[in-house]
């Protein structure tokens, strides 16, 4: 049978997009956040990816409709006593993800498979709390995560190959294409997004060439679908230089450190698209200002 029942801890723009994607491959979900209006904005933001996807012809009205009714949130880690799989997706601080799988830890039974959508932290860190190490892998998706095909199947040293079989499968069973990464700082995209982002806020930094000539010249010379200094304001200038500084101390090597650039913007409050301003500016759709 696999995996039937998932849980899912956080509930921000990847809890809320991880649990749009099982919901709508078919698992029953149940989501947690601290606050309940932390849980009222998941599910808008789930219903209003859900329109888009109906919009798109990629499910029909009735589908979406099933897929919300698979989800429910609650308040208590307490309820998570019957998932099969947790996947944990609060803010990417060390202590505070420990404290969630420690809590788990107590409360799923011993064959709950615990993992950590975590880009930057080691997966080994978190999975050495627990009693069940073996148990214990990273599940890495890709934002937005209904649009991103990705995951990355991340295995510490302590993983069984029991529990990345499990996971591979589950990951399948998403319609979505898993890689299996070795718990190295920053897994596979990471590693080489994080410098090559930190390029181009160098050379639009040293005004080698204009944001817009950078991002074009990337989109038309290398088909991405975004530029770099276009997805860093997506990721969040926040999001972005505490991952390179984690990546920094990691390898000390200069091209992981963050650009001054970032921390000057950190301090202004330009965040990217989440405050109206990063590289470009965007209304409050999200959408760019011309
Ligand atoms: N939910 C549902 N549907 C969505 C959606 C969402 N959140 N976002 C976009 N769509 C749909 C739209 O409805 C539209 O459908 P249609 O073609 O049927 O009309 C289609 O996707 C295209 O959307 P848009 O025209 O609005 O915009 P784009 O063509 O630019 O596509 C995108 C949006 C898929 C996000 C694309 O820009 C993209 O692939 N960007 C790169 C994203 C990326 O690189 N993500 C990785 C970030 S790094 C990361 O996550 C790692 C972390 O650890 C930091």
């Amino acid at each position: 049978m696999g995996i039937q029942k998932v849980g899912i801890v956080g509930f921000g723009a990847m809890g809320s997009g991880i649990a749009q994607v099982c919901a709508a491959a078919g698992f029953d979900v149940l989501v947690r956040d601290v606050e309940q209006r932390f849980i009222d904005r998941g599910n808008e933001r789930i219903a209003a990816s859900l329109a888009r996807v109906v919009k798109s012809g990629k499910l029909t009205e009735d589908e979406a409709t099933a897929a919300r009714s698979r989800i429910r949130g609650t308040l208590a880690l307490a309820d998570f006593g019957d998932r099969e799989l947790v996947i944990e997706a609060v803010v990417e601080v060390l202590d505070a993800k420990k404290e969630v799988f420690g809590q788990l830890d107590a409360v799923c039974g011993p064959t709950t498979i615990f993992a950590s959508n975590t880009s930057s932290l080691t997966i080994v860190e978190m999975a050495a709390t627990t009693k069940r190490p073996d148990r214990f892998a990273g599940l890495h998706f890709f934002n937005p995560p209904v649009m991103m095909p990705l995951v990355e199947i991340v295995k510490a040293i302590t993983t069984s190959e029991a529990t990345v079989v499990a996971l591979r499968d589950f990951v399948k069973r998403l319609g979505h294409t898993g890689v299996v990464s070795q718990d190295t700082t920053g897994f596979i995209v990471n590693r080489l997004l994080v410098p090559y982002i930190n390029s181009a806020i160098r050379l639009f930094e040293q005004g080698g060439a204009t944001a817009d000539e950078i991002d074009q010249a990337i989109k038309l010379g290398l088909r991405h679908p975004m530029g770099p200094l276009e997805l860093l304001d997506h990721v969040g200038i926040d999001v972005h230089y505490h991952v390179a500084n984690v990546f920094f101390e990691e390898f000390k090597d200069a091209n992981m450190a963050p650009p001054s650039l970032l921390r000057r913007m950190m301090l202004a409050g330009h965040l990217g698209v989440k405050t109206g301003k990063g590289i470009y500016e965007y209304d409050e759709k999200g959408k760019r200002k011309a």
